[in-house]
């Protein structure tokens, strides 16, 4: 089955509306109309309307990187899919680790955004992923198992379709120790078997499994080789235009 690769930027807590749309202009033009990759930046919500500017026209997507499962209300300092949407964000980032471990978000409560997220037709990027003594212990495939079936709760094959699933061990992320390709095809190939199991063999042959986790340029093209990894999410590479570009060369070679 051949899956479109996609690589997403995530820029975290980084960049000024000025410096993000600076950024989307150098990506604009340095992409220019390449189109056998598919490529998402996801800046800090006070960047997404001029980021989203910028893009206008290319086909660079933009994503946020949270929002809050209701559509509006008094949940002081949150962002809701339909504020998203009327900024033209296409993608939202949800279960990142930093927000699990940082900001104490559970399964359940990313399960609302997933599921209010098809709701208002943005595509989740739900992450996933275990920490260092979780790998050590023995219990990765168990962790991720969870995590995957929690937040999928409820979401029908249909919507199951344009899902993306990041897999990002966290003991990789922003540490520079990136997983093996073996070890993150081992579990590419989990998560596969699972969304097989939770809605059927065809959906989870379509649904894209990104890898995220210090990939570099040096790394990639070995990672993006594997089969079921099928693009990257990407951290502190994603931050100058050079290196999230060789990021999308990569992905454009190993297709
Ligand atoms: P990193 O971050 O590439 O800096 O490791 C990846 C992520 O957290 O999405």
């Amino acid at each position: 089955m051949f899956r479109k690769k996609l690589i997403a930027g995530n820029w975290k807590m980084n960049k000024t509306p000025a410096d993000g749309a600076a950024l989307a202009a150098e990506l604009v033009t340095l992409i220019g109309k390449l189109s056998d990759v598919d490529i998402v930046v996801c800046p800090p919500f006070t960047a997404l309307e001029a980021v989203g500017r910028t893009l206008d026209g290319s086909i660079v997507k933009l994503g946020a990187q949270n929002m809050h499962p209701d559509a509006s209300g008094a949940f002081t300092g949150e962002v809701s899919a339909p504020m998203l949407r009327a900024l033209f964000a296409t993608h939202v980032i949800l279960g990142h680790s930093e927000r699990r471990s940082l900001f104490g978000e559970k399964d359940a409560f990313i399960n609302l955004k997933v599921l209010s997220a098809f709701k208002n037709q943005l595509r989740p990027i739900l992450c996933v992923g275990e920490s260092l003594a979780e790998r050590e212990a023995g219990s990765t495939l168990k962790v991720v198992q969870t995590q995957l079936e929690a937040g999928l709760e409820g979401v029908s094959k249909e919507q199951a379709a344009s899902l993306l699933v990041a897999y990002e061990p966290v003991w990789a992320i922003g540490t520079g120790k990136v997983a093996t390709s073996d070890q993150a095809q081992e579990v590419h190939g989990f998560i596969r078997g699972l969304l097989t199991k939770l809605f059927t063999e065809s959906v989870a042959q379509r649904v894209r499994i990104l890898y995220g986790g210090s990939m570099k340029p040096a790394n990639a093209p070995e990672l993006l080789a594997q089969k079921d990894i099928d693009g990257g999410l990407i951290g502190g590479a994603a931050l100058e235009a050079r290196s999230f570009v060789e990021l999308v060369n990569a992905a454009a070679a190993a297709k």
